[in-house]
């Protein structure tokens, strides 16, 4: 199922240079499964055809208040209506001016000031004028009327300036669309913090110890619980990942720092879900300086790093849920069992690593939940998928 079916989007596009970007973010939005429709100002229609958004939509763009040949009755409440969530993107000062006052003088502001729906914009600009206190303004008085601003880009600008005011790109504009649109709010309210990657553990200033874990379960449960409506931070062990947007992320190295990071966190959170493949043993002391070879074989000294899910489990305030993961060669269920009561978790999600498409740098995961009470096995899905399940099963335990 595609992230947006079912979900229509009217992207109002504005005459600023920027306008060309919209064409790859209708797209994007169509791929996604969402009906697109798109309403340009005239000035929009200077810099970009409304043929071209026709044939990427599929549906009709409008321009013209007063176009006939339009498939709706009275087409800017029509459209109004059926629009879960409108982007003005991008949106000229020009444009902001007049939707802050009410102003409804074409097509693209009178849709907009018809819909009842999520409105976002995308304010796009020279940074003198995005600056301009005029148009500050007018961005505060849109954000007191339910607008929220997509944060403008910094870079080089059309006109040659460099600084803030640049139209981010598609990517960004369509996640923007698909964390209000793509999933039920089944988490809104809900904090959650959620740890990913490996830990590092140094020996010495150039070495230190690490496993293979590419943090991409992690990455993917902490974008999923933020699609859900979440409060989400992602406390992350160095991983060669982009973080899921509108996701506080903490980075953090050593096991000793993600200890530190999950104890700060956890008056804070709901439900705490550890994917990340803490070292249970560092190096018992660090050399300052580079240690150099010697002709004879050397031995390590290992002590054992802090447990970070026990302590976490038994520190608990009320209400919080712990979810640990538990990855294993042999005796896969007996030992997360095991794990799952001494610990005293509310649930560990169990990775066989012999099992093909399972574990370490793939992106499929078969995963089994155990509870104190049960046992769900999930097929082989892609870690997206996972993600999802799994917190589709914390939800069903925490009502
Ligand atoms: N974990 C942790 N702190 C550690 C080690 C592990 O919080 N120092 C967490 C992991 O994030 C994971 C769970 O414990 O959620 C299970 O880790 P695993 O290494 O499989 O289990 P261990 O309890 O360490 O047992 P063993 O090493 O004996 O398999």
């Amino acid at each position: 199922m595609k992230d947006l079916q079912g979900k229509c989007v009217v992207l109002g596009v504005t005459g600023g240079i920027a306008a060309y970007k919209m064409a790859d973010t209708a797209r994007l939005l169509v791929k996604m499964g969402a009906e697109v429709h798109v309403v340009m100002t005239e000035n929009a229609a200077r810099f970009i055809t409304p043929l071209t958004f026709e044939s990427l939509t599929n549906q009709r763009c409008v321009v013209d208040t007063f176009a006939r040949d339009f498939q709706y009755n009275v087409a800017h409440i029509s459209l109004a209506k059926a629009a879960d969530l409108i982007l003005i993107a991008p949106a000229t000062a020009n444009v902001l001016a007049k939707l802050a006052h009410g102003v409804a003088d074409d097509m693209l502001t009178t849709v907009v000031l018809a819909a009842r729906c999520k409105k976002l914009a995308a304010p796009s600009m020279n940074t003198a004028m995005l600056e301009n206190p005029v148009t500050q303004d007018n961005l505060a008085a849109l954000q007191k009327y339910g607008f929220e601003i997509v944060e403008p880009a910094a870079g080089l600008l059309a006109c040659g300036d460099v600084g803030k005011g640049k139209l981010p790109p598609p990517e960004e504009l369509a996640e923007h669309v698909l964390r209000h649109l793509a999933r039920e709010k089944t988490l809104q309210g809900v904090r959650v913090t959620v740890t990913a990657g490996p830990t590092q553990e140094a020996l010495d200033p150039v070495r230190f110890l690490t496993n293979h874990s590419s943090g991409k379960m992690g990455y993917a449960i902490a974008r999923e619980a933020m699609l859900r409506g979440a409060a989400v931070t992602l406390i992350s062990g160095p991983v060669a990942l982009e973080p899921p947007p509108f996701v506080q992320v903490e980075p953090v190295v050593s096991a000793k720092d993600m200890f530190l990071a999950v104890q700060k966190a956890l008056p804070e959170t709901d439900i705490l879900i550890k994917a990340a493949a803490v070292a249970d043993y560092r190096p018992a002391t660090v050399a300052r300086e580079k240690m150099k070879k010697q002709d004879h074989d050397l031995n390590i000294a290992l002590e054992r790093t802090d447990d970070i899910l026990r302590w976490a489990a038994q520190n608990r305030h009320p209400g919080l849920f712990v979810c640990g993961f538990s990855m294993e060669t042999e005796n896969v269920m007996a030992n997360s069992r095991e794990k799952l009561e001494k610990k005293k978790l509310d649930m560990i999600a169990v990775n066989d690593l012999r099992t093909p498409g399972a574990g370490f740098g793939v992106d499929t995961n078969a995963v089994t939940l155990l509870t104190p009470e049960g046992r769900e096995e999930l097929p082989l899905l892609s870690k997206a998928e996972a993600a999802a399940r799994l917190l589709d099963a914390i939800e069903k335990k925490r009502v």
